[in-house]
């Protein structure tokens, strides 16, 4: 499954809706990504499965309804081959896989949003979009990048933590859909020396572990 890491587009408003919904169902409905776009604030950013269209999408999904398990087993021989660029794309023919966002205030990058489509998951899909999003946000002269997270969501915190976010605080009832409180992520600052070590020693293990090539960063 080759993966193209891009800066988000108009066209690709329909797929990220679709997948902020199924990741996020109790937050309906999902942001205005059409204003998000528009914001000059925000920075959303896209992985493309470079090994599916949306017309093979179309047939798969048809497959899926038929033949179960020929889906995934199709999916399987993709090999996983992922890289950040800036070649062009066809943002209506291209499958996402997954998408994260920022908004960039007064040098603090708040992430709004990091999701990946649930066939996706544990592939090392949603590491590879926080990397992208520390780079993009340090190309940008971001200091820190902070967040909100679900107490529950234990998979969503263990990918900040390993990536250098402490807790800094807690919002309670944050979440107004069942009053869920929010932990509070914080970065040190990701320009110094000691932060930038550390995730090229991250991004190297990604690398060898999922066996793509080292990161560009997206302009
Ligand atoms: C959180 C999310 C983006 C992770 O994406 P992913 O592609 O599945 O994650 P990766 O495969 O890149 O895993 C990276 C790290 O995340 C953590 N992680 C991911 N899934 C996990 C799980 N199910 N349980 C525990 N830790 C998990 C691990 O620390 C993992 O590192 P490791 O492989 O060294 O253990 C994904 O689960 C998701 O889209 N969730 C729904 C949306 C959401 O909750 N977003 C966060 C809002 S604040």
């Amino acid at each position: 499954m080759p993966c193209y890491v891009r800066l988000m587009h108009k066209e690709d408003i329909t797929q990220v809706a679709d997948i902020d919904h199924e990741a996020f169902p109790a937050m309906w409905p999902p942001a205005n990504y059409g204003d998000e776009l528009r914001n000059r604030l925000a920075h959303y950013i896209v992985a493309c499965d470079e090994g599916k269209t949306m017309a093979e999408f179309g047939l798969e999904a048809a497959l899926e309804k038929g033949i179960s398990g020929l889906a995934s087993k199709i999916r399987r021989l993709f090999n996983h081959n992922r890289f950040f660029g800036n070649e062009p794309y066809s943002s209506d023919r291209q499958y996402i896989s997954g998408f994260a966002g920022f908004r960039l205030i007064a040098e603090e990058a708040h992430l709004t949003n990091i999701a990946v489509r649930e066939a996706y998951r544990q592939q090392g899909i949603g590491e590879l979009r926080l990397i992208s999003v520390i780079d993009l946000a340090a190309g940008l002269n971001a200091g820190i990048i902070t967040l909100e997270v679900r107490v529950s969501n234990t998979a969503a915190q263990n990918l900040y933590r390993k990536y250098g976010f402490t807790q800094t605080g807690l919002r309670r009832g944050y979440y107004l859909d069942n009053r869920e409180d929010a932990v509070i992520m914080s970065t040190e600052n990701i320009a110094s020396a000691s932060f930038q070590a550390q995730l090229n020693r991250l991004k190297q293990a990604h690398s060898k572990k999922w066996g793509i090539p080292l990161y560009q960063v997206i302009r």
